[in-house]
């Protein structure tokens, strides 16, 4: 039986329209469950919208719509905005599906019955945008912690949820287990500013928020936002539904990847919902970082410090949705903040897709081409400079695994492009025309062509899952299925002998940068 790949984004707010911020998480789970599958395991990815809130009817009432109705056009954006950056996703969870409801009602229900959720009075600071109430002592200058924005006082009956007991089994999880929260800084960020404090317990439930799940045995209190949004990652699988068969086969998850902000949430409260049921642990949470914008995290209620347009319904018409996929995991070392800049993202396209990947590929083409009619060559008379070069790309190829494991996608990405730079700098080297024109020189231009075949063939399996269009286009020239499990990824035979190569257009027309910067000034109003 193949072994199984489970993988979640966070399920976002459609309280707007989704930005290249939540593209940024959907893009990379896009990357993992694309390698995974290439591996030849059985994936699933999941995703979707977390609906219930205030804020949803807030935004809903702004624009005079019902929530559902409201909900429906931002989920079918959502919906045409990932199909436009070519992510696969296996399904797409809303918190108001039916199955969904149902799900968390029993979940709530269990908890209760387990003696985990009792019923209280809360008073707290509440900042409505966050959907979050903070203690007096959480407070930054008197604002929202998260958001910086003004909280109110409240007071209101609640049920709550006996956070307070995991302490020590989460500090003991975290301790056996030193991948379940990565990257590692986060660990010590969580035993240090909420554990050793001592942990709160923890509000699950409101009355004065309409829109959200009802408690199956209190109809006056709705589950309040976190039990609602965290169990989507079981109920997505039919956990106490009709059918459970993906719970049984996908749980638990191999990795929930999430931004910085919601680690808490994913590390504290989720484990301690899933011990009080009794339900195994996901095996890891990756917190990546922001994607800053002139310093500034792009959210869906703020402006963006950005001058150019960072709207991906603009960018991927314009430059295409592997260049902007590759422009996030490269610029942004996974698991860290970095910035987003316009320019930083044409110079990309221009030095690493146009020059290092699309030239290289057509010269390629070209040279085999004019030397050989299109035939893919055998080797035959292989010397030091072709081996080392071969040597190179086969390290590259260890070091990619090696990266996806750790899910180092920026590191993996630019190995990826190592082979490429390694493929450039060996034409400059071994200067085919020169060797063409040797006598006897034709053995050693069929390795030489049959090298660089073969490294191009082997990158481009390998960025399949980074930037799937380009190399889709490569490798069905190649006459390969790009969605076939990787093969022939340690050796230089993957290609078929005396096989022609098909036509490939230029895959990354060069851009103009100052052009196409004044371009995205003139989208942003
Ligand atoms: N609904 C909650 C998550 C519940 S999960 C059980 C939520 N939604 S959100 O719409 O605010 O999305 C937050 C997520 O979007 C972040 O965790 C991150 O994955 C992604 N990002 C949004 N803006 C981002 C950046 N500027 N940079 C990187 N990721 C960002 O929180």
């Amino acid at each position: 039986m193949k072994e199984k790949f489970y993988i979640t984004t966070p399920i976002y707010y459609p309280s707007n329209k989704m930005t290249l911020g939540n593209a940024y998480t959907t893009i990379v789970c896009d990357a993992l469950a694309r390698f995974n599958k290439k591996l030849g395991k059985d994936v699933f990815y999941l995703t979707g919208t977390d609906e219930h809130g205030q804020k949803i009817t807030q935004s809903a009432l702004k624009v005079g719509k019902s929530e559902k109705e409201y909900l429906d056009e931002i989920v079918a954006d959502t919906k045409d905005l990932w199909k436009l950056l070519d992510i696969e996703y296996d399904k797409f969870i809303r918190t108001t599906d039916d199955y969904h409801e149902k799900t968390a009602q029993k979940i709530f229900t269990e908890l209760y019955n387990r003696g985990y959720i009792y019923k209280g009075s809360y008073k707290g600071w509440y900042c409505t945008p966050c959907e979050s109430f903070w203690t007096e002592s959480q407070l930054v200058d008197g604002k929202c912690p998260d958001c910086g924005r003004e909280v109110k006082f409240q007071e209101e009956e609640a049920y709550f949820f006996k956070l307070s007991e995991f302490g020590d089994k989460l500090i003991e999880l975290y301790k056996n287990n030193p991948n379940f929260l990565q990257p590692s800084s986060r660990v010590n960020e969580m035993v240090n500013n909420f554990i050793k404090p001592g942990l709160n317990d923890l509000c699950v439930s409101r009355t004065s928020v309409k829109w959200g799940v009802p408690v199956e045995f209190d109809k006056e209190h709705t589950i309040y936002v976190w039990i609602d949004a965290l169990s989507n990652y079981i109920s997505a699988l039919g956990f106490l539904g009709e059918d459970d068969s993906l719970y049984k086969k996908y749980w638990p998850a191999d990795v929930h990847v999430i931004g910085k902000e919601i680690v808490r949430f994913h590390s504290i409260i989720w484990p301690a919902i899933l011990m009080a049921l009794d339900i195994t642990l996901p095996k890891r949470i990756f917190a990546h970082g922001w994607i800053l914008f002139g310093g500034d995290k792009l959210s869906k209620s703020k402006e963006a410090g950005a001058k150019e347009c960072v709207d991906p319904r603009v960018l991927v018409p314009l430059y295409g949705a592997d260049a902007i996929r590759y422009m996030l995991y490269r610029e942004i070392p996974f698991g860290s903040d970095g910035n987003y800049t316009t320019e930083a993202f044409l110079t990309r396209i221009n030095a690493d897709l146009s020059n290092n990947y699309g030239n290289l590929v057509s010269r390629t083409f070209s040279m085999v081409k004019k030397y050989f009619s299109s035939i893919i060559p055998n080797e035959d008379k292989v010397s030091n400079d072709d081996s080392d070069f071969k040597n190179n790309v086969l390290n590259e190829v260890e070091a990619v695994k090696k990266y996806m494991n750790d899910l180092d996608l920026t590191k993996a990405v630019t190995s990826v492009f190592n082979i490429f730079t390694y493929a450039n700098t060996y034409i400059q080297k071994v200067q085919p025309w020169v060797v063409a024109k040797e006598e006897g020189g034709e053995a050693r231009l069929k390795t030489i062509m049959k090298y660089l075949l073969e490294a191009i063939r082997i990158g481009s399996e390998l960025l399949y899952s980074f930037m799937p269009e380009a190399s889709t286009k490569v490798l069905n020239a190649f006459g390969l299925d790009a969605r076939a499990e990787f093969s022939n990824l340690d050796n230089f035979n993957g290609l078929e002998v005396s096989s022609i190569l098909g036509e490939l257009g230029i895959l990354f027309p060069r851009l103009d940068v100052n052009a196409e910067i004044e371009k995205l000034q003139s989208f942003v109003k």
